[in-house]
């Protein structure tokens, strides 16, 4: 089974409904999922490797403006990261049919979902907002 995170956006959780079924069309399943606001502390942590990039502060505030959905999503097989991002679509230009196009507004911080782009950053991710369920579990 492998294991990846997603987290709907603020300003976009009323789309939780058409992003699970597309996410389920591609043979995967949301086996968790949590609606929250960032703190100071989880925002530092899951975008670790921005904090210096100027967009940073922009992004920050953005992400804290409203509640997010962190979602664990599963699927037996392989290449589970790059099919959801493939769904997902890139983040400056993303291709018609994908999430980021269909349910987006063309722009580069709300871009209606985070996908983790590797398979260390969805563990890492992983352990951000499910730490509960990573105890233990090996990949
Ligand atoms: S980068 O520059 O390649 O590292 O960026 P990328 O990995 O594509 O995006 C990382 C997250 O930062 C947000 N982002 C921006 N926000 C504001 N302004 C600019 N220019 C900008 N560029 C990237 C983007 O929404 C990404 O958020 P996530 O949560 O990963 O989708």
């Amino acid at each position: 089974m492998e294991r990846t995170y997603l987290m709907i956006k603020p300003g976009f959780l009323k789309y939780e409904k058409q992003i699970e079924k597309r996410i389920n069309e591609i043979g995967a399943t949301v086996t968790h999922k949590k609606k929250m606001k960032l703190d100071d502390v989880t925002i530092t942590k899951h975008y670790a490797e921005h904090l210096q990039k100027p967009f940073f502060p922009e992004l920050k505030e953005y992400m804290q403006s409203g509640e997010v959905l962190a979602m664990f999503v599963e699927r037996d097989g392989e290449n589970l990261v790059a099919d959801i991002r493939k769904i997902v679509g890139s983040t400056k230009n993303p291709e018609k049919g994908t999430i980021r196009h269909d349910f987006g507004i063309g722009n580069i911080t709300k871009n209606v979902i985070h996908a983790s782009d590797s398979n260390e950053a969805a563990e890492r991710e992983l352990n951000i907002f499910f730490p509960e369920l990573m105890q233990g579990k090996e990949q």
